[in-house]
C-alpha cells in the first residue's frame, strides 16, 4: 500500500512567522509586533522576520525546488483590517489575491490558515477573544477573505493551534498578548473562539466560489501506549481534565463532533450547535508524543530536538489511530518536523541529517497508519523556511530552507532533498 495518488504533500509558514513587511502595504499592527518587545527570547522581535512579504514570489519558486505540491500559508488579519473592524485595506487583499494567483501558476495546492495567532492589535485593545465583538467580526473577516481568494483556494483551515494561543497567551502568559487570565476566563475565551470558528465555517461554506474542504489544526498531545494497552492510551488521551485547554478533545470535540468532552461542561446545548459545523478532515499539528504520570516513556540521555522536544516517531502511527478512531474523518498532518542546531558549513552548504532521520521515521510512522487503512490525505512539514518561533524568537529553526536573517539570503538544507526524494515516490521510499 501507498499514500492515495493525490496525497497533498505540503511545506507550511505563517504570516507573523515570516512575512515581516510589518508596516508595508497598509498594515496595522497585530499583538505580536506590539507587545512581545523584551517578551522573547534575545530581544528578537517579528517585524522583519524573513521579509516573505517582499520576497513572495522568489521564495514560491523555492517550493518548486522542494518538489511539494501543496503549499500551507496564514493570512494576516491586521493587513486585512489594520484598523478598526470595517475598514479593509485593499492592498492587503491583493497580496493574497497575487500569492494564489502564483501558487495557482506553479500548479501548487493552496491550503489557507485564516487564524495563526496574530490578533490585530485594535481588537485586543477592545477586549479580543474575551468579546462578542471577536466573535462577529472574524465572521466578516472570513467573508472577506472567501470573496477574494476563494475562486483558487480549496483548503481553508480556521484555526491553528487554539490550544497554544489561548492556553500560552492567556493561561500561562508565555505568548502574546502575555496575559495570566482565571479558568472562567480562559472558559470564556474559548468558547468565544469556538463560537468564531463555527460562524466562519458557515460563511466558508455559504460563500466560497470553489467547493471547500474545510477543517481547523489542532494540537495533538497524544499519549503512547505503556505495555500495549493502547485502550488506556486511548482513553488518557482524551480526557480533558487530564491538560485543560492544551487536551485537543477539549477543543476538538466540540469542533468536530459537536459533543463536549468530560471537564468541559460549561459548554451548553446551544453553544454546541453553533460550534458544531460538519468539517471534511481532521488535521493536527504533532511533533511528538505527550508525557503524564503512568505514560513516561523517557528514559536517562533520552534524546531531545533543540526545543528540548523528545523524539517519538511512533506518535505518528498512533495519533492517526486515535484521531480516526473518535472523529471518523480523513487525517491530515498540517504540521510535523524538528528544531536543529543548523549552520552553514565551510561548503556553503546546510547539512542536517538528524532532520532528514526524522521526517524518514515520522512519515513512515504515518504511512503505516495509511497502509492500516486509515484514510491519510496530506503531510505537512514544518516549516517551509527558518523563521520566527514566537517567543523562543529566532534561535530555533525548524525550516527545510535556511534563511541568514542578516543577508535574507536562502539555503535549501539536505533535508529539504530528502524530504523531496520521498515526495517523488510518494512514500514508497520509505
Ligand atoms: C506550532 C505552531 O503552529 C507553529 O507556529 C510553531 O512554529 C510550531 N508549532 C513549532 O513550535
Amino acid at each position: 500500500m501507498s499514500f492515495q495518488k493525490d496525497f497533498l504533500w505540503c511545506v507550511g509558514g505563517a504570516a507573523a512567522q515570516q512575512d515581516g513587511g510589518y508596516l508595508d502595504g497598509g498594515k496595522g499592527l497585530n499583538i505580536w509586533d506590539a507587545l512581545s518587545d523584551g517578551r522573547v527570547k534575545n530581544g528578537d522581535v517579528c517585524h522583519v522576520a524573513c521579509d516573505h512579504f517582499h520576497r513572495w514570489k522568489e521564495d514560491l519558486r523555492l517550493l518548486k525546488e522542494l518538489g511539494v505540491n501543496s503549499y500551507r500559508f496564514s493570512i494576516s488579519l491586521a493587513r486585512i483590517y489594520p484598523e478598526d473592524e470595517f475598514t479593509v485595506n485593499e492592498e492587503g487583499v491583493k497580496f493574497y489575491m497575487d500569492l494564489v494567483a502564483e501558487l495557482d501558476r506553479l500548479g501548487i495546492e493552496p491550503i489557507c490558515t485564516l487564524y495563526h495567532w496574530d490578533l490585530p492589535l485594535w481588537l485586543h485593545e477592545r477586549g479580543g477573544w474575551k468579546t462578542s465583538l471577536a466573535v462577529e467580526w472574524f465572521e466578516r473577516f472570513t467573508k472577506t477573505i472567501v470573496d477574494a481568494i476563494s475562486d483558487k483556494v480549496k483548503y481553508w483551515l480556521t484555526f491553528n493551534e487554539p490550544q497554544i494561543f489561548v492556553g500560552h497567551g492567556y493561561q500561562i502568559g508565555e505568548h502574546a498578548p502575555f496575559e495570566k487570565l482565571s479558568q472562567k476566563e480562559i472558559q470564556n475565551i474559548s468558547r468565544n473562539v469556538m463560537l468564531a470558528h463555527g460562524k466562519a465555517v458557515r460563511n466558508i461554506h455559504k460563500y466560497a466560489k470553489l467547493p471547500p474542504k474545510v477543517g481547523f489544526a489542532s494540537t495533538c498531545d497524544m499519549l503512547l501506549p505503556v505495555d500495549g494497552d493502547e485502550e488506556k492510551a486511548y482513553l488518557a488521551t482524551f480526557d480533558s481534565t487530564r491538560n485543560g485547554v492544551y487536551t485537543p478533545s477539549w477543543w476538538c470535540d466540540p469542533m468536530l463532533s459537536g459533543k463536549a468532552p468530560n471537564g468541559c461542561e460549561w459548554l451548553s446545548e446551544e453553544d454546541l450547535k453553533e460550534i458544531y459545523e460538519p468539517l471534511d478532515f481532521c488535521a493536527y499539528n504533532i511533533y511528538r508524543a505527550d508525557v503524564a504520570e503512568g505514560f513516561d516513556y523517557r528514559y536517562t540521555g533520552n534524546p531531545f530536538t533543540t526545543m528540548e522536544w523528545t523524539i517519538t516517531p511512533e506518535c505518528m502511527y498512533y495519533s492517526a489511530k486515535f484521531m480516526y478512531r473518535r472523529y471518523g474523518l480523513p487525517i491530515m498532518i498540517t504540521e510535523n518536523g524538528m528544531a536543529n542546531t543548523d549552520f552553514v558549513y565551510e561548503d556553503g552548504k546546510v547539512h542536517d541529517p538528524q532532520r532528514s532521520e526524522y521526517l524518514r521515521t515520522h512519515i513512515k510512522n504515518l504511512k503505516r497508519a495509511a497502509d492500516e487503512g486509515i484514510p491519510v490525505i496530506g503531510y505537512s512539514c514544518w516549516s517551509f523556511m527558518d523563521n520566527f518561533e514566537w517567543a523562543e524568537g529566532y534561535g530555533k529553526r525548524f525550516g527545510l530552507v535556511y534563511v541568514d536573517y542578516r543577508t535574507q539570503k536562502r539555503i535549501i538544507k539536505d533535508s529539504a532533498y530528502t524530504f523531496r526524494d520521498i515526495i517523488k515516490t510518494n512514500g514508497d521510499n520509505l
